[in-house]
């Protein structure tokens, strides 16, 4: 047993799809969360800033006592897993290995699109990691780089026009091509309903940081790394900037109110 909090983090709102998962799976953990809002977005930049980002989140983890860290952003789990283990000096879990080993139980035909921040499709990881399971798979790649902004500046309401429109500009040459997408940014599934309506029900939608919450609760229960605890736990969330949009989006993300429990913290001193 180890009652110490578990820790995720991503750039922004995106790992809070991971968090959700992971209020349902092990709602007697402690979670601390930390958002990068001040240098959202990651998936545009090189990967020497993104790598100098994740060893100074890992950092501040790691100084918070968790027992675990949860990397619930594609861009850092491509680009800097290594160096996030590194610094952590606890289990990491990242998104890639689970979300392809559930991508290929998934898939009938192998014909399978990726779409994730610019990074992360420079860096390949997806198509390495499926193609080693996977030989005869067919992979495509599309960076959509503009999801992101979206999701941060409130635009993943069921019906919004601006996703939609962007989720068309993206997506509508794959249509009919695949019949599974890996949603490879954690902020993609909040526009899963943009990201349906281009392709139909017949695609699956593979959500990244659903797959990493659950192979890290089945492996922290192998471990005996669970908490003894019998009431719900608790949440804090740290954000590196500016907490108001952040409270009140994550809010409406994760159903329950954040009041109290969101707090700025200056990670330029990690
Ligand atoms: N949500 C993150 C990811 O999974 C980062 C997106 C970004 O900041 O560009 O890649």
């Amino acid at each position: 047993m180890d009652n110490r909090p578990i820790g995720i983090f991503d750039s922004g709102l995106g790992g809070l799809t991971a968090v959700r998962e992971m209020e349902h799976l092990l709602p007697h953990e402690d979670l601390i969360y930390f958002g990068d809002t001040g240098r959202v977005p990651y998936g545009t930049k090189g990967n020497d800033t993104i790598v100098r980002y994740a060893r100074q989140i890992a950092r501040f983890l790691r100084g918070a006592d968790v027992k675990t860290v949860l990397i619930a952003c594609n861009t850092v789990s491509t680009v800097a897993y290594d160096e996030v283990c590194e610094e952590a000096a606890v289990p990491v879990f990242g998104v890639v290995e689970p979300t392809v080993s559930t991508t290929i139980k998934q898939s009938c035909t192998g014909e399978i699109l990726v779409i994730g921040t610019s990074a992360t499709v420079r860096s390949r990881a997806y198509e390495k990691a499926i193609h080693a399971l996977y030989p005869e798979a067919h992979v495509q790649s599309k960076a959509c780089p503009l999801f992101v902004p979206l999701v941060e500046n409130d635009h993943f309401g069921e019906a919004d026009p601006v996703a939609l429109l962007v989720a068309h500009e993206y997506l509508d040459e794959y249509v009919g091509k695949v019949d599974t997408v890996i949603l490879g940014c954690t902020h993609y599934p909040i526009l899963s309903s943009a990201i349906s309506a281009v392709f139909g029900q017949t695609v699956t939608l593979i959500n990244s940081g659903k797959e990493m919450a659950i192979l890290a609760a089945k492996k922290l229960a192998e471990a005996k790394l669970l908490s003894a605890r019998k009431e719900a736990g608790k949440e804090k969330f740290y954000v590196s900037d500016y907490t108001d949009n952040f409270t009140q989006l994550a809010e409406t993300l994760l159903e329950h109110s954040l009041a109290g429990h969101v707090e700025k913290t200056n990670i330029e001193e990690y």
